[in-house]
């Protein structure tokens, strides 16, 4: 650990199993079946999707860097901030961009970042204090319920960056937007990254690449469960689909059972029975049209104040107060 940085632990190891639990036992008792993303980042699951930012295939990570290597002193002098609050930080690694023009402007106080992924969140809270002096504080938590556990010191840009807040409906999205709004103070600022609606070839194509990575991060939420509640998924039984859903606008991930067979999750009492073909959904990534978002910002009391997209028109990041 670097010597600016802390790590406080929001998730404990039963905090993380009852929520869990929860979710899985409603998840598999639905129709249809369903797993939350959330589940994907075990220290495995963090790494191959670090794996997949890279691939040739998923424009997104790169769209998005693009954005901020160009706009970054534009965006943080817009924003006025001088710590830097990251929600579901990952890596961090685009987010030096940020924390590179915060500091060129003198404007670089304190870091936070919260992500539920232990491993991952430790080194990059490590890196970044070794890269800037300033006092980096690593939050474990679940972006779903610790928004008002963060510190609440300085003047705050919170980073939602991926397009992670595509992997909510849009009813969820509007009760995260609303939860950011609650935690944050007026003066305080949120960026939010946000894939846009395009061509869906090219949408399933960076969700089924041709490595196989995003396959193997889809397969890998079995052996999560087989782990943390003592479940017998075999993952040679599934196969892992990607699917461009037209009405609603996102990518469905899913894991096909190939043939009819039970699974049993010990932890929870449950059995499960798959038919032949049937779909487990793991992911929905919703794809944005520009004009919408700022809409659904102001239903949350959010308002628009700023927004950016790459050269190429793959990706949008907006700034709100
Ligand atoms: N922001 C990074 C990582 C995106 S991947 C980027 O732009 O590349 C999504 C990240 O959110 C992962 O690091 C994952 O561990 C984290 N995450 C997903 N659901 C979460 C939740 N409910 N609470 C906290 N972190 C979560
Ligand atoms: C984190 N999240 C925004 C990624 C996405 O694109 O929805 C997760 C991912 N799923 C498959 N590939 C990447």
């Amino acid at each position: 650990m670097g010597q600016n940085a802390t790590v406080e632990v929001l998730v404990t190891p039963s905090g993380r199993r009852l929520a869990m639990e929860d979710d899985i036992r409603s998840g598999l008792t639905s129709n249809p079946k369903s797993i939350p993303p959330v589940w994907f980042y075990d220290e495995v699951g963090s790494r191959l999707f670090d794996e997949i930012t890279r691939l040739p295939e998923y424009y997104l990570t790169r769209a998005e860097r693009a954005i901020l290597a160009e706009r970054s002193a534009e965006i943080v002098d817009q924003a006025g901030a001088d710590t830097l609050v990251e929600i579901g930080s990952g890596t961090s690694e685009k987010t030096r961009l940020l924390l590179d023009a915060m500091a060129a402007s003198g404007n670089l106080r304190a870091v936070t970042l919260l992500d539920i992924s232990e491993e991952v969140l430790r080194e990059a809270a490590s890196e970044l204090g070794e890269r800037y002096d300033v006092e980096v504080h690593a939050v474990v938590g679940d972006f779903r319920s610790h928004l008002t556990k963060l510190p609440a010191a300085g003047r705050q840009l919170w980073a939602f960056l991926g397009s992670t807040i595509g992997n909510f409906t849009p009813p969820e999205r509007g009760l995260l937007f609303t939860e950011f709004r609650n935690a944050m103070r007026p003066e305080d600022r949120l960026l939010i990254g946000a894939d846009l609606d395009k061509d869906p070839a090219r949408l399933l194509a960076a969700y089924d690449d041709a490595q196989g990575v995003t396959a193997a991060f889809n397969l890998n939420v079995l052996s999560v469960l087989n782990h943390a509640l003592n479940a017998n998924f075999d993952p040679s039984r599934f196969e892992h689909k990607a699917v461009w859903n037209t009405e609603e606008r996102w990518i469905e991930m899913r894991l096909r059972s190939l043939e009819a067979h039970r699974v049993e999750v010990s932890a929870l009492d449950l059995v499960v029975d798959l038919e032949e073909g049937e779909e487990l959904l793991t992911e929905i990534s919703a794809k944005f049209d520009r004009r919408l978002l700022p809409g659904e910002l102001a239903a949350a009391g959010l308002t628009a104040s700023g927004s950016w997209t790459d050269p190429d028109g793959d990706f949008l990041l907006t700034l709100a107060r």
